[in-house]
C-alpha cells in the first residue's frame, strides 16, 4: 500500500491498551486543525471538542459513576468498576459535541454528518501522528447527569468520547471486509 494511504488506514485495536504520553498541547491544536478542515456545508462548523487529561479524567470516573447508579439504582459493583475504570483507559479524553443550528438550507443530518466527520479526522490525525485512539459512546454519551458534568447545553449532543494515547502493545488489527462487497457499478 503507497505510504500516504497507509497512514489513513486506521483501526482501534492499538486502542485497547493506551497509556502516556498521550498529545501534548500543541499536537493537539494539530489535530483538531485537522478536525476543523472536515467536509461542512455552509462552514457552521456545527461542532465543539472538550479535552479532558490528567486528573479531570478522575473527576469524570465520577461523574459516570453517578451517572449510572441514577440509571440503574440496582447495579452492581462489577459494572460500577468498568464505568469508573472508562475515563482512566487513556491520558487523553476528546469529547466531541455536536451543536446544530436552525438553518433553511443546511438540513440537520448535513450538521450532524459535518460534525462526524470532524470527529473522523481527530481518528485520523491521532493515528497519523503515532497515537492510537478510538471513538466510543455508550450509555453516558446520552445521560443527562453526564451532560450537565460537563457543562453541555440544550441544543448540543455528545457524539463521541476519543480515547488518545499511545498504544502499549502491538496487536494485529482486525480484517476488513473484501471494498467490492460495498461497490456497484452504475452504467
Ligand atoms: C458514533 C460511534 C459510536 C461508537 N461507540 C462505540 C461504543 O460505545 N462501544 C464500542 O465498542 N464501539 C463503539 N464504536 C465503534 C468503535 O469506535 C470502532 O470503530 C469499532 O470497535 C471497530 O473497530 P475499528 O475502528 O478498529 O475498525 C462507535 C463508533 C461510532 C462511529
Amino acid at each position: 500500500m503507497n505510504d500516504a494511504l497507509s497512514h489513513l488506514k486506521r483501526n482501534s485495536t492499538p486502542a485497547k491498551a493506551l497509556s502516556e504520553p498521550a498529545p501534548s498541547e500543541a499536537e493537539l491544536e494539530s489535530i483538531l486543525a485537522i478536525a476543523l478542515s472536515a467536509p461542512d456545508h455552509g462552514r457552521l462548523y456545527p461542532y465543539r471538542f472538550i479535552s479532558i487529561r490528567g486528573d479531570a479524567r478522575y473527576r469524570l470516573s465520577e461523574v459516570f459513576v453517578q451517572a449510572t447508579r441514577l440509571r440503574e439504582p440496582d447495579v452492581d459493583a462489577t459494572y460500577l468498576a468498568k464505568q469508573r475504570e472508562k475515563p482512566l483507559r487513556s491520558p487523553l479524553i476528546v469529547v466531541v459535541v455536536a451543536k446544530l443550528t436552525e438553518s433553511e438550507k443546511i438540513p440537520e443530518i448535513e450538521q450532524m454528518l459535518a460534525a462526524g466527520a470532524a470527529a473522523h479526522n481527530v481518528l485520523l490525525a491521532s493515528n497519523a501522528l503515532g497515537f492510537g485512539s478510538v471513538w466510543l459512546t455508550g450509555a453516558n454519551a446520552y445521560d443527562d447527569h453526564v451532560r450537565a458534568g460537563l457543562d453541555i447545553a440544550a441544543d448540543e449532543r455528545i457524539i463521541g468520547f476519543i480515547y488518545i494515547g499511545t498504544p502499549e502493545l502491538n496487536i494485529p488489527p482486525r480484517p476488513l471486509p473484501a471494498p467490492d462487497e460495498f461497490l456497484s457499478t452504475w452504467e
